[in-house]
């Protein structure tokens, strides 16, 4: 009787392989190179703690009430000053703004205002896990092209793209989605040359763009590179951003940025989901951003950041002794990507691992198709220096027996 009562949407709900893996990972001496939680030494504790005080107390018929589903105006304006300081972009209005309940939800209400169960989308190999079961629920079907050293294959793209205009498909092309800062799970950035080339397929083709970019405050190396929203100026692309990185995942704000139609539509999805994002964490988040100090905060998380990628790209050179294994090295966000020969199988490899007191994510979570894969991600955003050397050390030791 159940099974009936479950919509063909639920069905093609699947729990993340992420969440099903490290659902045991909580073993005291367990270390994990699993999830992508910032470190908590990054969280603004003492500023956040006294703003919070003060926002319940003189903001409460704001921050404890039910706001507005656009989000908050305070924050919003803040947002407004933020990405006209930080990417020169110029000339949002509030109507250009969406505040979400995280980016996850961004990327479901995406999902949710532009795809139908005949709709395509086009994502990198291997992609966030996270918006593949974003989109998922809504039956698109899925083209991969692969991400190369410098981000997309974009010959591959436009070939791809080609095939849907023969086919008189290309209406049904609803976007591609993609991460171009230090992308989640490569590591890889979209070199300013793809950028512009991918812009240009947009305008060429005439489908948006869903540029996902939480890491981009994150760069440890090297100059920022303009932003795909900024590169087409707002056209055909919505750009979307979280605080979750940069300030604290638990105040749950996301954004999404773009053309004023799309951003009511997405508005009018989210009043069905849930009626606003908390007014208590987005007035917070507003005075917080007020205060001006983010930045300076952000420089000290950098280098806690870097410091980590660094002493994990030294440990892996020093423990990972496999031919033909190779690995990113990120300027930026918090993830690298370890690529060993096709004879391993890094699913398989996880059970040993977590006996032996190490935990990541086999590559086989991030593919539409379900491939094997010898891949893996590891994460340095969470434990400590001495925990990645040592939990290097061990992947290192598993794999020598394993080869
Ligand atoms: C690429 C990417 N997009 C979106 C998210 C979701 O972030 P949040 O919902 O915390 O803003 C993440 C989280 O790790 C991510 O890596």
């Amino acid at each position: 009787m159940l099974e009936n009562s479950f919509s063909s949407m639920s069905k093609r709900m699947k729990s993340s392989i992420i969440r099903e893996l490290l659902r045991d990972t909580g073993i005291v001496s367990l270390i994990s190179f699993g999830g992508g939680a910032p470190d908590p030494e990054t969280f603004d504790r003492e500023v956040l703690a006294e703003i919070s005080k003060d926002v319940i107390l003189n903001e409460y018929k704001f921050a404890l009430q039910y706001g507005p589903t656009e989000g908050d105006p305070i924050l919003k304006n803040e947002y407004i000053k933020v990405l006209k300081e930080r990417k020169g972009i110029n000339g949002l209005k509030p109507e250009n703004l969406l505040i979400t309940t995280g980016s996850q939800q961004a990327l479901d209400l995406i999902g949710r205002i532009m795809l139908d169960t005949d709709s395509y989308v086009i994502v990198g190999h291997p992609v966030y896990l996270g918006a593949i079961s974003a989109f998922k629920s809504y039956g698109p079907k899925f083209i991969a092209v692969d991400i190369e050293d410098d981000g997309f294959n974009i010959d591959q793209m436009e070939k791809e793209i080609k095939k849907l205009d023969q086919n008189k498909e290309l209406s049904k092309l609803r976007f591609v989605y993609a991460v171009p800062n230090f992308d989640n799970p490569s590591g890889v950035t979209l070199s300013l040359e793809k950028r512009k080339a991918l812009v240009d397929l947009s305008r060429k083709y005439n489908f948006m763009i869903v540029e996902d970019d939480p890491y981009g405050e994150l760069r440890y190396e090297g100059e920022r590179l303009p932003d795909l929203y900024e590169i087409a100026e707002g056209h055909n692309v919505l750009l979307l951003n979280t605080l979750s990185k940069v300030m604290s995942p638990g105040l749950r704000i996301g954004l999404i940025v773009g053309d004023s139609k799309i951003v009511a539509k997405a508005a009018l999805g989210k009043q069905g989901v849930d009626l606003c994002t908390p007014g208590l964490t987005q007035r917070i988040a507003a005075r917080y951003l007020q205060k001006g100090t983010i930045f300076e905060r952000i420089k000290e998380s950098v280098k806690i950041y870097r410091s980590k990628k660094n002493k994990m790209l030294d440990a892996i050179e020093k423990y990972v002794k496999i031919d033909g294994a190779r690995w990113t090295r990120p300027d930026g966000g918090l993830f690298i990507w370890l690529e060993l020969p096709k004879n391993f199988d890094t699913m398989e490899l996880f059970e040993k691992a977590k006996k032996i007191g190490v935990a990541y994510i086999p590559g086989t979570a991030f593919y539409v198709d379900d491939r094997k894969s010898s891949a893996m991600r590891l994460s340095f955003c969470l434990p400590s220096e001495d925990e990645i050397e040592e939990g290097i050390k061990r992947i290192g030791h598993l794999l020598e027996i394993d080869r």
